[in-house]
C-alpha cells in the first residue's frame, strides 16, 4: 500500500509517520512517497522519520523527491498538506488584513480569502494530475483553506477526495470527556462548514447528553469552548462552536488581540519554523528531539491570544495533541479495508444541509466503507447557523469563480461580501495590498 504525501516536508508529517508506525494490521501502508517543492525540508524530515522507525520492525519505506508526477504515479492515496506561498504567505495574510482592520487569520476572514485565492489554482492542478496518474487513488486533503480546497478538488475528482480537519474531533473529544462519556461510544451531531460548525447534540446509547452538560454551568466552564465562549453564551445558543467561531462571535476582541500581539501567529511560526529545519539538519543533532520540542511549544500557543481575551487560560494536557493523523488514519483505514466507522469529513452535501446545493462541501458526520465517505442525514440548522453558513460558502463560491476566471472583480466582492469584513472600500483595498504581495496571485487582473 503506498501513500504519497504533498508536502511531505511539512512540520506535522512525523505525526502521521507515527501513527502508521503503530498500525500493525494487515493491509497497511508499507511505503511512503514525500514529494515537496523544497529538498530541505525533505530532508529535515526525513531525518525525523528514520529516527522514529528506529528499531520498529517492518516500518514503512520512506522515500523522497521533488516531482510531483513522480510521487502520484502509483499511489492508493495520496495526502495533500501543503502550503502555498509557506508560512511567510500565512503571515503577509494576517498582517495586511490587520493593517485594514479586519481579522488576519489563516482560514478564516480576510486571511483565510487571501489563502484561498492563492491555493486553489495549485489544488485544482494537483487534483487534474491525480485524475490522470493516479486515477483510483483517494485524496485526503488537509490543505486549508480544507473545506474550499476540497470543493476546488471535488470538481475534478468528484467523492474520492475528502477534506479532513482535527478541530471537530478534538471538539467531540472535549464534550465526551466532560460528560464522562467514552468518545468512541458517542455520536457526535456536528454540522456546518470546515471551521464554521456546530456541536448541537452528543448521543451516547440513543441518549442525547448535550443537554446535561448545557444545563450545568461549571460542567460547561470546565473545558476549552466553555472557557473560550463563556458558559452564558453557550447556553444561549443552545450548542457548542466550533473554536474557530470564537472569531465571528467575539470579533471586535480577536482583531484588536491580534493587532496588539508583537507578531501574528504567521509570524510567530515563520521564525519558529526556520529554527527548526534549520537546526533538524544539523549533523549530530537528534532530528526528532527539536521536532518534539518545537511541537510541543507550538500546540501549547495555539490560540493564545484568542484564550488570552476570554481568560481561558492555559490548554489542557489532554488538548495538546490535535490528533488530525488520527482522522487520517482511521479514514485511510477505513476505506482500504472496509472497516466501517464513523467519522467528520469534509465531502460534497448532497441533500445534508436543505440549504445548500448537492456539490457544496460540508463539515458533517460520515459513515466511511470501502465505498468512501457518505454523510448522515442531520437535522436542519437553526437560522442564526444557516446564514452564517449560507453567508461564507456564497464567499468561498466567489472564490472558487475568481481562481477560476482570474477576475479580480470577483477577488473584490468575495472579500466585500465576507461577514467579517465591513466595507466594500476595504475589500478593494485588501485586494490591492494582497496582490502587490503575494507573487502567487498575479493571475487576478
Ligand atoms: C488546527 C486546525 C488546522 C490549522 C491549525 C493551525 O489544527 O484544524 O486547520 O491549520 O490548527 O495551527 P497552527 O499551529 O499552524 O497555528
Ligand atoms: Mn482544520
Amino acid at each position: 500500500m503506498k501513500l504519497t504525501i504533498l508536502g511531505g516536508g511539512g512540520f506535522r508529517v512525523p505525526l502521521v509517520y507515527g501513527a502508521l508506525l503503530n498500525d500493525r494490521a494487515e493491509g497497511r501502508v508499507t511505503e511512503v512517497v514525500l514529494q515537496d517543492l523544497d529538498d530541505r525540508r525533505l530532508y529535515a524530515v526525513t531525518r525525523v522519520l528514520a529516527e522514529q522507525a528506529a528499531g520498529v520492525p517492518d516500518a514503512p519505506t520512506v522515500t523522497a523527491t521533488t516531482d510531483l508526477d513522480e510521487a502520484l504515479h502509483g499511489a492508493d492515496f495520496v495526502f495533500s498538506t501543503i502550503r502555498v506561498g509557506g508560512l511567510a504567505g500565512r503571515a503577509d495574510d494576517e498582517r495586511v488584513a490587520l493593517e485594514q482592520g479586519v481579522l488576519g487569520q489563516e482560514t478564516v476572514g480576510a486571511g483565510g480569502i487571501a489563502y484561498g485565492l492563492r491555493t486553489v489554482p495549485v489544488a485544482v492542478d494537483i487534483a487534474r494530475r491525480v485524475a490522470r496518474l493516479a486515477p483510483d487513488a483517494w485524496v485526503i486533503n488537509f490543505t486549508n483553506p480544507a473545506g474550499l480546497v476540497t470543493e476546488a478538488m471535488s470538481r475534478h475528482l468528484g467523492d474520492r477526495v475528502i477534506g479532513i480537519c482535527d478541530s471537530p474531533v478534538g471538539l467531540g473529544r472535549r464534550i465526551a470527556r466532560v460528560l464522562g462519556a467514552d468518545p468512541g461510544e458517542a455520536f457526535v451531531d456536528y454540522v456546518g462548514l470546515n471551521h464554521l460548525g456546530w456541536v448541537r447534540g452528543l448521543r451516547v446509547a440513543g441518549r442525547d447528553e448535550l443537554p446535561r452538560l448545557l444545563a450545568d454551568p461549571a460542567l460547561l466552564g470546565s473545558f476549552e469552548e466553555g472557557r473560550l465562549f463563556g458558559t452564558d453564551w453557550l447556553q444561549s445558543l443552545g450548542a457548542i462552536p466550533n473554536e474557530y467561531l470564537h472569531y465571528y462571535y467575539f470579533n471586535r476582541e480577536a482583531v484588536r488581540a491580534y493587532q496588539e500581539a508583537e507578531k501574528t501567529r504567521g509570524a510567530f511560526l515563520r521564525e519558529q519554523q526556520a529554527r527548526f529545519y534549520e537546526e533538524a539538519c544539523r549533523t549530530g543533532v537528534r532530528a526528532l528531539d527539536v521536532w518534539d520540542r518545537t511541537r510541543a511549544e507550538r500546540e501549547a500557543t495555539y490560540m493564545a491570544e484568542n484564550r488570552e481575551t476570554a481568560g481561558a487560560g492555559e490548554r489542557e494536557a489532554d488538548d495538546l495533541s490535535g490528533g488530525y493523523e488520527k482522522v487520517a488514519l482511521a479514514l485511510m483505514r477505513a476505506i482500504a479495508r472496509d472497516e466501517r466507522t464513523t467519522l467528520i469529513l469534509n465531502v460534497r452535501n448532497r441533500g445534508t444541509l436543505a440549504a445548500l446545493d448537492a456539490d457544496a462541501v460540508v463539515e458533517v458526520p460520515c459513515l466511511v466503507d470501502a465505498n468512501g465517505a457518505h454523510p448522515f442525514a442531520v437535522d436542519p440548522l437553526p437560522g442564526h447557523a444557516s446564514g452564517l453558513v449560507g453567508a461564507v460558502k456564497a464567499v468561498e463560491r466567489e472564490v472558487l469563480s475568481a481562481a477560476g476566471s482570474g477576475s479580480r472583480a470577483t477577488a473584490v466582492k468575495a472579500f466585500a461580501l465576507h461577514p467579517l469584513v465591513d466595507s466594500v472600500n476595504v475589500a478593494r483595498r485588501l485586494v490591492e495590498s494582497y496582490t502587490s504581495v503575494h507573487p502567487g496571485l498575479a493571475y487576478l487582473t
